[in-house]
């Protein structure tokens, strides 16, 4: 097959595959850290440099300088041209390639008809659940789990009727239809066995929204007691379940100012407690709440309480949520556990006790900090110093994952308070265990003779002094980009930038340039973009940064060095000025002229 692969497929596929994972299928990755690492498979070494970032998705070599995301991996480590390692990646996520067309398609354009045939979807499920034959089936359902129609309309609930072909009928008639109902998730097709019908068949259908209300996905939810009980889209080129959440949309519409969101388990709660007027709910589709969410959620309010069952199940849920919370805590942020009597979820309890003591449960929910001291001790006797050791081991590195800030402060307090070791005692002793687990993993390396360095992980883990990039504030604002490109977003690009001499001016721009175009734009991505040209190089160096980048205020940071940009740049306009003026008759120089002079020199003078 010829013509390009698109961009915007291989953002996608990128953003769909763990480089982790694909590297850890070729060679074996040790955690260490917040990274992966091995010994690097591209020169020749006794101890690991090999170093694989999973949450920027890309790799970098201290040793040989080899660095970039997964299809840069593969095209080394297969020696396999770049569409063959796009083909090869894609295989394993079930992903087809598609090539642009000889006629230039433009890619959005897709996504447009896509958004515009399941809006048709929603607004024929919604006809047949006023119109069709066994609509009182449908229509009963609601209101036995008491929804009224207003609040059926707020959420634009639908009915799928019974049969494989209604919708194929109703909007697929042609072959360009019926292509985009299968992009969209609402048409299984089997060519092989010659079928091609309906995914969604006598079920209650919710549609779901994404946060700008275009509608990219739907649920199912039967009227029975037939399995399953709800059926979701599949993924596609619009709809990423581990990103979205249900009613978020419905939620922000409701309120002008969202001050709080309620996380729970289920389509039916969200509806049911927006008809009891808790209309700031909404629900992961069926997995565990990621970062990624929690990102999306804290982006539109400052506090999120997340609801589960009070069993086991929900405990573990609710665990797993407070590791995905703590890299998103910054000040200012709260989130809050709400764990509800056995047997019960949300629908069913706020219908039994109603809103105001609903409210009143979420207004006393745990707050995370108590959250994690608490599940973390179960089981642990604090009184023993064995008990307080182990429980400090597994609290600190929950804590390093937070954000630096006075929340960090606190709770490094707290442990110290809850364990009665200082907190230079538990930094001590944090070292010592990193330390312990790097000189593990270097034993563990095969055949590695102990190195002085080896031998010392102390000292091998201390930093290096930074190299020259760091120092020279073009590189570093591209290598603060590339480490976090959502640092982007509040940036405009200095107009000095366009008249700076330095050979990386214009990626930088081009970066920024990007970024603004497609905020969502991953350092992977980045990577990706530039792929065997030279400015790829430069980008792939910059990746093994990462150690001198702190995570803490990259945004500020970002705008530090640019407005130190715009500051050089001032400067040498300056100096030129005054250099031209000098070799000027001083006689001849206009008032302003000799202002600017004088004014400079006595600058100097007082220098
Ligand atoms: P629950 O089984 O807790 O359902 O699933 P629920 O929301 O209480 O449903 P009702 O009250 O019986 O209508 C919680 C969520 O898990 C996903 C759905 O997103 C559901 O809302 N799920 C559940 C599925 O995707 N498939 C299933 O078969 C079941
Ligand atoms: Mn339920």
């Amino acid at each position: 097959m010829s013509g390009r692969i698109p961009q915007s497929f291989i953002d996608d596929l990128l953003d769909r595959l763990d480089i982790v994972e694909v590297i850890d299928r070729r060679v074996s990755l040790k955690k260490s850290g917040r990274n992966y690492t091995a010994c690097c498979p591209f020169h020749d070494e006794k101890t690991p440099s090999f170093s694989v970032n999973q949450e920027k998705q890309f790799f970098y070599c201290f040793g040989c300088g080899a660095g970039g995301n997964a299809i840069g991996f593969i095209m080394d480590y297969e020696r396999m041209g770049f569409p063959q390692a796009v083909e090869t990646l894609a295989d394993t996520v079930g992903l087809e390639v598609p090539r642009e067309a000889t006629v230039f398609q433009e890619e959005p354009q897709q996504k447009k008809n896509i958004y515009s045939t399941l809006e048709k979807a929603t607004d024929f499920y919604r006809q047949q659940l006023k119109t069709h034959p066994q609509k009182s089936r449908a229509v009963d359902y609601l209101k036995m789990r008491g929804l009224s129609g207003e609040i059926a309309r707020d959420f634009d609930l639908g009915y799928a009727p019974p049969g494989w072909d209604n919708l194929l009928k109703a909007i697929g008639q042609s072959n360009e239809n019926s292509q985009l109902l299968i992009d969209g998730g609402l048409l299984i097709d089997k060519p092989e066995e010659n079928k091609c019908y309906d995914r969604f068949r006598d079920r209650i259908i919710f549609p779901i929204h994404d946060i700008r209300g275009r509608v990219i996905a739907f649920g199912g939810r039967v009227l029975g007691d037939e399995k399953p009980k709800y059926l979701n889209s599949p993924e596609t080129t619009v709809f990423h379940k581990s990103r979205e959440l249900y009613g978020l949309y419905q939620s922000r519409k409701a309120n002008r100012q969202l001050q709080r969101l309620l996380i729970v388990e289920g389509y039916m709660d969200v509806v049911a407690l927006a008809q009891h007027g808790i209309n700031w709910a909404a629900a992961t589709l069926g997995t565990a709440t990621s970062t990624e969410h929690l990102t999306k959620v804290f982006r539109l309010c400052s506090e999120v309480i997340f609801c589960f069952d009070g069993d086991e199940a929900g405990r573990r849920a609710a665990t797993r949520a407070l590791e995905s919370a703590l890299p998103v805590m910054e000040d200012g942020r709260l989130a809050r556990f709400l764990f509800l009597p056995q047997g019960e979820d949300p629908d069913t309890l706020v219908r039994q006790i109603g809103a105001s003591r609903f409210t009143h449960l979420v207004d006393q929910a745990q707050p995370l900090e108590d959250f994690l001291f608490e599940s973390m001790a179960a089981n642990l006797n604090l009184n023993t110093l064995d008990g307080r050791a182990r429980f400090s081991k597994t609290v600190t590195p929950m804590i390093n994952q937070l954000p630096a800030g006075i929340f960090k402060e606190l709770m490094m307090t707290r442990l110290a308070e809850t364990t009665g070791l200082s907190t230079e005692k538990l930094a001590e002793i944090q070292e010592l265990h990193e330390a312990s687990k790097h000189s593990e993993e270097v034993s563990a390396a095969p055949d590695s003779k102990p190195t002085p360095e080896a031998a010392n992980p102390v000292q091998r883990s201390s930093k290096p002094s930074p190299p020259e990039a760091t120092r020279n504030p073009i590189l570093y604002a591209i290598a603060l980009l590339l480490h976090e490109p959502k640092a982007a977003k509040k940036i405009e690009i200095p107009s000095s930038l366009e008249h700076n001499e330095s050979i990386h001016a214009p990626l930088l721009m081009a970066i920024l340039e990007l970024l603004h175009k497609r905020p969502e734009s991953t350092s992977a991505m980045l990577i990706g973009r530039w792929y065997g040209e030279p400015w790829g190089e430069t980008l792939q160096q910059l990746l093994q940064l990462e150690q001198f980048i702190s995570e803490a205020d990259l945004e500020q940071e970002l705008i530090d060095t640019l407005s130190y940009l715009d500051q050089l740049h001032q400067r040498t306009k300056l100096d030129n000025q005054v250099d031209k003026l000098l070799s000027k008759d001083y006689a001849q120089l206009s008032e302003e002229e000799k202002t600017l002079l004088k004014q400079s020199l006595s600058d100097m003078h007082s220098k």
